[in-house]
């Protein structure tokens, strides 16, 4: 039986030149997770959101508790075995037989998005399987709005060998953790439970696959978090939101790749050197 998490959130008024330094003492008193309101794009009060696990080690401060349901009994009906490149396929956890192809992917979506059966999620298979077969993967990546960590594990079984898998929902950060030990990938995948204000590096490669809105609301912490020279991998728009996709996140960067699906689009961009 796959674990399923509780969370303890405490929500506290903050201003973004604070939000490091609160984030840092939770940490330090066992927190494992942190989110801006701002820096998740959900606007309106300046709060943090900080988040511990109820049955991990430590103590636990008063607040609300959410609970991760079980909904693999609602996956198995509905999911089965997708090969979605002629190389890439993902399994459910619960099935026993896997397809011949180079990278098996198994994940448990547990409550989180990204099983696999949304073309935006496809179609950004697709490209980072081109670039990995082109030998053009680089060695780190972040992705941003993981959820079943689907695309952080793609490219971790391609070959990238440190992968930040990032989201703002507690259960998409338990699900990629569960699929990376899954995969036995939790040495190459880091799940994190933060809001992209929160983190400072930056990467060969961002891959986003989030709503309109929030590429919008992230485009300039989305190019900020790119390497000069660096790619970017863009979904979770359809054709007529595209422009406005580029006009926010892409500014200057080259569109190498371009896909379609079901009026769904994927763009993969090099931001400017
Ligand atoms: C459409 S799903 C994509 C899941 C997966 N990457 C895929 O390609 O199938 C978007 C994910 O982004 C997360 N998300 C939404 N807004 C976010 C933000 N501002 N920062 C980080 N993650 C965010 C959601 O919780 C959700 O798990």
């Amino acid at each position: 039986m796959l674990t399923r998490t509780r969370w303890r959130v405490v929500e506290e008024p903050c201003e973004p030149a604070a939000a490091r330094a609160r984030w840092a003492a939770a940490a330090d008193a066992g927190a494992t997770g942190a989110v801006t309101s701002w820096g998740a794009g959900i606007g309106g009060r300046r709060h943090l959101r900080l988040y511990w696990e109820v049955d991990g080690d430590g103590a636990v401060p008063e607040g609300e508790d959410l609970a991760e349901e079980n909904w693999t009994p609602y996956w198995r009906q509905s999911l089965s075995t997708a090969v979605v490149t002629p190389r890439v396929a993902l399994v459910p956890a619960w099935e026993e037989g896997v397809p011949p192809v180079a990278f098996v992917l198994r994940f448990d979506p547990g409550m989180a998005f990204g099983a696999g059966d949304h073309p935006t999620t496809r179609l950004c298979l697709g490209v980072l399987d081109d670039l990995a077969n082109r030998g053009g993967l680089p060695e780190r990546a972040l992705d941003v709005g993981t959820g079943t960590g689907v695309l952080a594990l793609a490219v971790a079984s391609m070959g990238a060998s440190e992968v930040d898998a990032l989201d703002i929902d507690p259960f998409g950060y338990a699900a990629c953790r569960r699929n990376a030990r899954l995969n036995g990938l939790e040495g190459r995948v880091r799940p994190l439970l933060r809001s992209l204000d929160l983190l400072d590096d930056t990467y060969p490669l961002v891959m986003a696959n989030l709503v309109v809105g929030q590429l919008e609301t992230l485009g300039p912490g989305l190019r900020e978090r790119a390497e000069p020279g660096g790619l970017l991998l863009l979904s979770g728009f359809d054709e007529d939101a595209e422009g406005r996709v580029r006009d926010a996140v892409l500014r200057g960067a080259a569109v190498l790749d371009r896909r379609r699906e079901e009026g769904w689009v994927a763009l993969l961009a090099r931001h400017p050197e």
